[in-house]
């Protein structure tokens, strides 16, 4: 499959060029976080970074979150990057592992950032939209941590 052909509007494309001119990871951090915000569905677009048992809140885009600091045991994002793999739910108010940010977010996506697989970090995503992410945001957002864990 062409991975290109299904990056609608080529963020992971226009990502790819950014970074590779780029060699600092915050600024890299910075600019995937704001490519990808264009898309109307991610109210919420931000990147954790794991420190020691935590994920400390990076570079985002959207209302301030209360979880600036996760606990590796607490949350869809802890979930995420203990199981090492991408998390969708669909209704964020029927999952009880989620910590909410706002009361507007109905679905998430979280995408593990990994190298030689341990992981560094993760994208997290909300939206108001119920179920508004499916395998091709996952493509597109895997490809993106991609090419964020040679940044970091
Ligand atoms: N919902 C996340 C917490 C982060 S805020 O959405 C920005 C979670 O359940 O881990």
């Amino acid at each position: 499959m062409n991975h290109r052909r299904e990056d609608h509007g080529g963020p992971v494309e226009r990502i790819r060029a950014e970074l590779t001119s780029s060699p600092d990871g915050p600024l890299a951090m910075t600019r995937a976080v704001a490519i990808l915000k264009e898309d109307p569905r991610y109210t919420w677009v931000g990147i954790y970074l794991l420190d020691g048992d935590d994920l400390v809140l990076g570079p985002y885009l959207g209302k301030p979150s209360p979880h600036t600091r996760i606990p590796l045991g607490r949350g869809i994002c802890g979930a995420a990057a203990t199981s090492r793999a991408t998390i969708i739910v669909d209704d964020v108010n029927s999952d009880p592992r989620y910590l909410a940010c706002s009361i507007e977010t109905q679905s998430e996506i979280v995408v593990p950032i990994m190298r030689g697989g341990e992981v560094l970090g993760e994208i997290d995503i909300d939206s108001d939209r119920r179920a508004a992410f499916g395998p091709a945001d996952q493509h597109r957002l895997e490809a993106v941590a991609a090419l964020l864990a040679e940044k970091l």
